[in-house]
């Protein structure tokens, strides 16, 4: 049987995002059929690759040179879609990094319960975005990508505390501020089954943020620290620039990140992009 950090590894070593995503979803079925009837997997240790491997397309680009187009034209559109398709495809290999990478940090067995739910609804959304993409004569590998998604996970490599607060209490709760504007979008252009898809992530994401929230407190409470001070702490030191307003306040309460969390980060000089 395979230990839940041989399964992790497994995803994180498969390179096309069908092929990921499967692999993903599968592991996180046994993993819950196993906790289900009792019977139990183990954690287990495996060594994850720095960088997970990833298909040949999409092309991944600098960010400033990743062409930008219209948000209300088709092309625009279909823009969207891979853009986000890669936000989820990063997303799933984030899960799975967590799990062996800080496996030697003594963690309860809804820690894991937790990321791999997280994991298997990334593998959902990164296929619905897929679908969608389909549906318009496209496909994840069409257009070039972002670079640097992964630079998060290089970063916080060796800080369980610093992934967390930069992961999920940042980057996915930056995903809760833009994804209505998305849905918009989608709806304005009539488009039934991406607004269906969005309406989806939006949904999932908003669990994603509170496990962040829930095992970072759980970590400081081990510690005795301040969660609000340690956060402003690790954030400063891993993720480069302000957080930018306007922020999903009700979705970001609804998953235990209160407002004297973000905006003592963020920018509040007004017509300033960073
Ligand atoms: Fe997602
Ligand atoms: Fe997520």
């Amino acid at each position: 049987m395979m230990s839940l950090c041989e399964m992790a590894v497994d995803v994180l070593t498969t390179a096309d995002g069908r092929r990921k995503t499967a692999k993903s979803r599968a592991h996180a079925a046994r993993w819950f059929a196993a906790r289900a009837s009792g019977e139990e997997i183990p954690l287990g240790r495996a060594a994850a690759p720095l960088r997970p491997a990833r298909p040949e397309a999409p092309q991944l680009l600098d960010p400033r040179e990743v062409p930008k187009r219209k948000p209300g034209s088709p092309q625009g559109r279909i823009a969207l879609l891979h853009a986000v398709a890669h936000i989820e495809l990063n997303a799933v290999d984030l899960h799975w990094d967590i799990i062996p990478r800080f496996a030697e940090t003594p963690m309860p067995a809804g820690f894991y319960d937790d990321w791999v739910k997280a994991a298997d609804e990334e593998s959902k959304h990164f296929n619905l975005m897929c679908d969608c993409l389909e549906e318009l004569g496209s496909y994840y590998g069409a257009l070039p990508a972002h670079a640097g998604m992964w630079r998060a996970a290089e970063d916080t490599v060796d800080d369980f505390m610093g992934r967390l607060a930069v992961v999920p209490m940042v980057l996915e709760a930056r995903g809760l501020d833009v994804t209505p504007g998305m849905i918009a979008i989608f709806r304005k252009a009539g488009m039934d089954s991406a607004v269906a898809a969005l309406e989806t992530i939006y949904a999932e994401e908003v669990s994603h943020v509170a496990y962040g929230s829930k095992w970072f407190h759980f970590l400081c409470g081990r510690h005795d620290t301040d969660p609000k001070s340690v956060f402003h702490e690790l954030v400063r030191k891993y993720f480069k620039g302000a957080l930018k307003p306007p922020f999903n306040e009700e979705k970001r309460a609804e998953a235990g990140l209160p407002p004297d969390f973000y905006w003592p980060l963020a920018d509040q000089t007004p017509n300033r992009s960073r």
